[in-house]
């Protein structure tokens, strides 16, 4: 009895302890596991601030280009407070942004948030975000975008012809009026004109703040952008209300019809905030890639030649009629200035996601909250994809780059809803000012100033004047 009662407790206890045991011992190899999975090379900078400084105090490309000759296309750094973890190789891009991007969730300051609204698509993720995805498409496919290829011209004519009466324009400032009215007749439809000038305003006001210091004080940037935040939404309402007193059967193919649709059960805060923020993801960008088209073919008068020369026959061939979608896609030559303008310019570097759990990436741990950042203009001016990077050469998109290359307007299900949209308003804009217009830059200008999109110095003063004119004083 007795043995049997110490043969027991014996193995009882050594099962205890085998349990005991293997728990230990699978914490050992499970952390060894992880420990075994290094973190990326890099440096992480001085404490708190990192690296920030070096990422500021010159050229940001200069910064990237020396951390991926030292440490190859995965490094660790330390920026704006995050620690992060930056890519630049397509393969990489590809994993962040599309096959594996519910690990990599997009993100933002708070103080971005609060200002373009918490609800807006770029703040979220799963159902929410495919929901609003959808009716942001829905509204910029091209089917719907068509209906507005008039109206979108009629915005074109008119502003180069306000633009001939100057003495010079500011390039980047006139484009950023026509993007934003293009942006509002997309969304609202005819309905704009009623309220452009109050969102006009508004809107000046909200962009100061947004790259401001967030200090909500009385006085500051940030406090007048997050009142005019505030005016905003009154405006948006009144819109509302209005559409909802009309009748019902008139249907709208612009973006406030799409989110208004009953079925789709948005509330009246969440289509504010998406509205607010599409016209802010339009606006800037659209307007500085114009501004870099409209100085790389000044400084490329051969390729400014040949793009007159494809809109002039489509001008001939249209007569006094309006351009048609179809004529929008026999333009190849002028479609591939502007994608070699979106490659050279990459007007947005990189962006931010960040990492939802612990993930292995390449055989190193990037860690849960880090930030994981696809540095675009790196993949964009890497020779092994473009051979000569920094040369403005649209006649290397003759051949479709490969995958994942090339992504002015990203990639997956983040990538930019709008781009149907925007490369359409370059098309119009480009057609009448080839046919109709010459331009000069006002001062030889080789600088570039970040604002925070790269931008030619000063916004690109140029001198526009009628063809005819200054082919006579030529
Ligand atoms: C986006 O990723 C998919 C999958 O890798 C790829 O087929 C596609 O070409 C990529 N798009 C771009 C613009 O590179």
């Amino acid at each position: 009895m007795e043995f049997f009662t110490t043969l027991y407790l014996l193995l009882l206890s050594s099962s205890a302890a085998a349990l005991v045991l293997s728990f230990f011992f699978q914490k050992f190899f499970m952390s060894l596991r992880e420990a075994k999975l290094p973190l990326p090379p890099g440096s992480m900078g001085w404490p708190y601030i990192g690296e920030t400084f070096q990422l500021y105090s010159q050229n940001p490309n200069t910064f990237f280009a020396a951390k991926v000759k030292k440490y190859g296309s995965i490094f660790k750094s330390h920026v704006l407070g995050c620690r992060c973890v930056m890519i630049s190789s397509p393969e990489a891009a590809k994993v962040v942004l599309v096959s594996k991007a519910h690990l990599f969730k997009p993100t933002f300051p708070a103080s971005k948030e609060r200002m373009l609204g918490k609800q807006a698509i770029f703040f979220h993720q799963g159902e929410y975000h495919a929901k609003l995805r959808k009716l942001v498409l829905r509204a910029f496919m091209p089917e719907a975008i068509k209906s507005f290829m008039a109206d979108i011209e009629s915005i074109a004519v008119t502003s180069l012809q306000s633009w001939e009466e100057k003495d010079f324009i500011t390039t980047f400032q006139e484009m950023k009026t026509y993007a934003f009215n293009v942006a509002l007749l997309s969304i609202f439809g005819k309905d704009e004109f009623l309220y452009r000038e109050d969102l006009k305003r508004c809107y000046y006001i909200l962009e100061k703040g947004y790259n401001s210091m967030p200090i909500n004080l009385p006085g500051t940037l940030f406090h007048k952008a997050m009142k005019a935040r505030k005016e905003l939404a009154q405006i948006l309402a009144k819109i509302l209300s209005l559409r909802r007193q009309r009748q019902r059967d008139q249907a709208h193919s612009d973006l406030l019809g799409s989110f208004m649709e009953d079925s789709e059960d948005l509330t009246d805060e969440q289509i504010a905030d998406n509205i607010i923020g599409v016209i802010f993801a339009a606006r800037d960008t659209t307007a500085s890639i114009l501004t870099w088209i409209l100085k790389y073919l000044a400084e490329n008068p051969t390729v400014l030649h040949s793009v007159t020369e494809e809109q002039e026959a489509i001008m001939k061939r249209k007569e006094e009629k309006g351009l048609s979608w179809a004529d929008t896609k026999t333009m190849p030559i002028t479609s591939r200035v502007i994608q070699e303008t979106l490659r050279v310019a990459s007007i947005l570097s990189f962006t931010f996601r960040e990492a939802v759990e612990d993930v292995e990436f390449n055989g190193y741990l990037i860690p849960k909250g880090w930030k994981v950042l696809p540095l675009f203009r790196n993949i964009h001016h890497s020779p092994e994809n473009f051979p000569e990077p920094e040369k403005f050469d649209p006649s290397r998109f003759e051949f479709t780059p490969k995958p994942n290359t090339f992504m002015p307007f990203g990639n997956g299900t983040h990538s930019c809803p709008g781009n149907e949209l925007a490369k359409l308003e370059i098309l119009i804009l480009l057609h009448h000012l080839t046919t109709k217009y010459r331009w000069s830059t006002m001062t030889p200008q080789n600088g570039i100033q970040y604002g925070p999109f790269p931008l030619p110095q000063n916004g690109l003063p140029i001198k526009l004047s009628p063809k005819a004119k200054a082919e006579a004083k030529a």
